[in-house]
């Protein structure tokens, strides 16, 4: 059989050992496997690699990126691409295509198996937010890295008796948040799930202070909004993807608790460095084990599914299951955090 690859959306570590372990898994099957660059475009405009079972592919386990190159498409120009797609398929020789990706590139994955592409998806993102898997590869490290940057901003904050603002990504769902705040014991989370209460936030905070304490940690998700009326807050514009752009939440929170309270604040966003660098073994292990599923599931000719997290078992999901709907922060995940805040 000959399977394609290919990594598509935001990078995320853990990338490179779903490229491996389906290289590894498909030579010892008798398979072989070619990657396309730069997620669709690659695939729309014929660029694709040879991957061999070697020491170079063995060794990319623990490096962060994707060797195989990542973008964005509009839907509408992915769409508009599918015969071109299924020529270069064919011209290709492939089997069966394993795209890897979020909720926009299993969109897309379920859009090429109803035109007959046979199609495994592998679901990614730090975000944590596809539905029907526990969790994404890239998470793990995501809430690592954002654990240790808040542990650092912990003893500035309180060296300075300052209030720090820091903010993790998490566009439409607050995982991110959640955990590595949680995780490095912040005095307050805001996550796109629950619009915050700006009087509320800084009520937490003068609480603390009250008590004695002399500084606070404020995490909140790069997609997290004030209740409506509550803080002015101009428009988000889309970028050329339908995407919207954000505007410095942690910055406009910063100087609101500044201007409402006499104490001095600071905003720090964590941005990228939370998506780059190597993953954590628990990421090494989960791309590793959704690499071979779904590499199995090519083999076996069981298409058109997405591999997924179920407890402690990977199973195989209808691409209904993993798209439509992003997986956010049920209400009693935050209630429970909610008791360590202030
Ligand atoms: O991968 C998802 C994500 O990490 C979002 O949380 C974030 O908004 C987005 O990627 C940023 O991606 P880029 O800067 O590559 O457009």
């Amino acid at each position: 059989m000959r399977i394609a690859t290919l990594t598509s959306g935001g990078d995320c570590p853990g990338l490179n050992a779903v490229i491996r372990g389906i290289v590894r898994t498909a030579a010892q099957n008798g398979s072989t496997v070619v990657g396309f660059e730069d997620g669709w475009q690659g695939l729309l405009e014929d660029r694709r690699v040879q991957l061999y079972d070697d020491d170079f592919i063995d060794r990319i386990l623990r490096r962060g990126g994707t060797i195989l190159g990542t973008g964005r498409l509009h839907p509408d120009d992915f769409k508009a691409g599918i015969d071109r797609i299924k020529a270069n398929l064919e011209d290709a020789g492939i089997d069966c295509l394993i795209p890897i990706g979020g909720e926009g590139t299993l969109k897309g994955a379920k859009f090429l198996a109803d035109n007959g592409i046979p199609v495994v998806g592998v679901p990614k993102t730090i975000d944590n937010d596809v539905n029907g898997t526990d969790y994404t590869f890239g998470f793990d490290t995501a809430v690592a890295v954002a654990t240790d940057a808040i542990d650092r901003l912990h003893t500035t904050a309180e060296s300075h008796d300052r209030v720090m603002i820091v903010e993790v990504m998490g566009r439409h769902v607050g995982w991110i948040a959640l955990h590595a705040g949680m995780a490095a014991g912040a005095h307050d989370i805001l996550i796109p799930e629950h619009p915050f209460d700006i009087e509320e936030v800084c009520k937490k905070m003068a609480r603390r202070f009250q008590m004695g304490e002399k500084y606070g940690i404020i995490v909140v998700a790069e997609g997290a909004l004030p209740k409506e009326g509550t803080l002015e807050i101009a428009d988000r514009e889309v970028d050329q993807f339908g995407h919207e752009k954000f505007q410095d939440i942690s910055g406009l929170i910063a100087k609101e608790i500044e201007n409402r309270l006499d104490t001095e604040v600071r905003s720090t966003v964590l941005g990228h460095i939370q998506r780059g660098g190597t993953p954590t073994a628990f990421d090494r292990v989960l791309a590793t084990r959704f690499a071979v599923n779904a590499t199995k599931a090519c083999l076996n000719g069981d298409f058109n599914k997405v591999v997924a997290l179920k407890g402690q078992d990977i199973e195989l999901i209808d691409f209904e299951e993993a798209v439509g709907t992003l997986k956010e922060v049920p209400q009693k995940r935050y209630d429970t955090a909610q008791n360590l805040f202030g």
